[in-house]
């Protein structure tokens, strides 16, 4: 039996803002309790829903010195699902509204969160063989454990494995305060593995230091070893192939299953998709102050609204999509500009188009289940899951060629019969344009090919098994 750590800024049910916290509060499931004790450490913030807080028992706690001064360090445990986690507590850091801040202080707050979660391991009762970093904001612990943990022979032969789930977010910040902050040896830091130039670089750090690292589809991979999509890193993936891997996300079909879902009132599968999938357009036209148009192609986006997400490509359609057959409902919150211009349109064609610029996720569930399509032409995306959840969901992803929408979300135009979705190659409105167009008139000049690709969609094996297959082969390479 090995014993794996997650390490995570976001979890599922505890706290979320994006697929991060789908992916740390699923994949640990998914891994065999015969093979691996798998545990999940995450920060305590203040703003985990009250019935969770209240739930956790306290481990212990005492005092570090961090960034200069004496810092409480409190340890708190809840199980849940049959899985354990724990929590760092310290409220000057992880107090507030919602877990990210201040863009300074989210670099401090992570570099604090890094170091506590190896400061913690000798108090718990459980000592990892393997601790599985996520994203920058655990790009410190690779770096620590390799230089002031090492000296102690409690954390002796602990591995290391990294995952990118979003390069764009490196954690970087001025070199000369990163190190102050984190209190790293000054020899990282003079042209060394935790900087770059003037700055200083969490995820770097990490990448240099983890015994392996992995991003989460392949395409990904092989996109961030070119400079267009590297983010000033590529040459360090390129170089790295063996100690580098692309596995795709997995979502948990017990928490999207149209089947059973708490926020649906009527259940299908995919035996019943037409009368279900019709159940939920009219509940959500209504809801929403939609025309009660059960033909309509019903159109869906839920969604950071940032350009990542390909909102620059959605706005210039706006005017065609809410004139033709189409109607569109948004869910997501993100840049002023993608709110104001979708709010806009909505105020204009109330009948034809909702916004709601907020996070509610039972909504999402509701949107899934009643769109017919749903848009994401992403300029980058490492994986998604929210065109996951909608071929779960019977709804057909309209998506740009890119990271793990490529891997995920079969043509149209190339695989016939075997379709779940419209992929366009190019980042421009001629791309999607060319795509919407193609859906627009499957849907409504052959509905039988549409009724087929749903089915198609809804018969993907998106769950776990296979990815968390391909992270235990990577654990048993260090854990032999
Ligand atoms: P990213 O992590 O880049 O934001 P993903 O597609 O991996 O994108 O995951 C997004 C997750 O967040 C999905 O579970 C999606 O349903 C959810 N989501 C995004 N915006 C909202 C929102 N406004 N309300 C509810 N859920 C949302
Ligand atoms: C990031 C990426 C998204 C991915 C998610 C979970 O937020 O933007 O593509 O699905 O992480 O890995």
């Amino acid at each position: 039996m090995k014993n794996i750590l997650f390490a995570a800024a976001e979890a599922v049910p505890f706290i979320k803002t994006g697929g991060l916290a789908d992916v740390t509060g699923s994949l640990p499931f998914a891994f065999s309790p015969d093979e691996y004790d798998v545990r999940v450490i995450l920060p305590c913030y203040t703003s985990i829903p009250a019935p969770l807080r209240e739930a956790m028992r306290d481990v212990t706690h005492f005092d570090v010195q961090f960034n200069g001064r004496s810092r409480y360090l409190g340890i708190r445990e809840l199980t849940h699902r049959g899985l354990h986690f724990y929590f760092i507590d310290n409220e000057d850091y992880f107090g507030g509204p919602a877990p990210y801040t201040d863009y300074m202080y989210d670099i401090e707050k992570f570099c604090f969160f890094s170091f506590a979660v190896l400061a913690a391991l000798p108090h718990i009762d459980f000592r990892p063989d393997l601790i599985h970093c996520h994203d920058w904001h655990t790009g410190l612990i690779p770096p620590y454990l390799a230089t002031q943990f090492r000296y102690d022979s409690f954390f002796d032969g602990i591995r290391t494995v990294f995952t990118i789930h979003n390069l764009k977010f490196q954690g970087i910040c001025g070199r000369d305060e990163l190190r102050a902050i984190s209190g790293l040896p000054a020899d990282l830091f003079a042209q060394g593995p935790l900087c770059s130039g003037s700055c200083g670089n969490m995820m770097q750090g990490a990448l240099y230091y983890a015994d392996l690292v992995t991003t989460v589809s392949r395409t990904y991979a092989q996109e961030i070893c070119t400079p267009e999509y590297g983010e000033g890193l590529d040459r360090f993936f390129a170089q790295r192939t063996g100690r580098f891997f692309g596995i795709v996300n997995g979502i948990d079909n017990r928490v999207f299953d149209p089947a059973s879902d708490p926020a649906l009132k009527r259940h299908y599968d995919v035996s019943h998709v037409k009368a279900g999938k019709a159940a939920a357009k009219a509940a959500l036209q209504k809801e929403l102050g939609l025309e009660p148009d059960p033909e309509a192609l019903l159109l869906a986006i839920v969604s950071r609204l940032t350009d990542q997400k390909g909102m620059d490509l959605v706005l210039p359609l706006l005017e065609k999509i809410t004139g033709g057959p189409c109607q569109l409902v948004v869910l997501g919150t993100g840049e002023k500009r993608y709110e104001e211009s979708f709010r806009r349109m909505a105020d204009a064609r109330p009948e034809k188009m909702a916004v709601k610029t907020l996070y509610d996720e039972a909504l999402s569930h509701r949107i899934y289940a009643a769109a017919d399509a749903f848009l994401m032409p992403s300029l980058f995306e490492p994986c998604g899951l929210s065109q996951l959840i909608a071929l779960r969901y019977g709804t057909l992803p309209i998506v740009r060629a890119t990271g793990g929408l490529k891997d995920t979300v079969r043509s149209l135009d190339k695989e016939g019969q075997n379709a779940t979705g419209f992929v366009f190659e190019n980042y421009d409105v001629g791309g999607l344009n060319w795509a919407l167009d193609l859906a627009i008139k499957t849907f409504f000049a052959d509905r039988k090919t549409w009724e087929k690709m749903r089915r198609n969609a809804m018969r993907e094996d998106f769950s776990w098994n296979r990815s968390a297959e391909e992270y235990s082969r990577l654990y048993r390479q260090l854990l032999p």
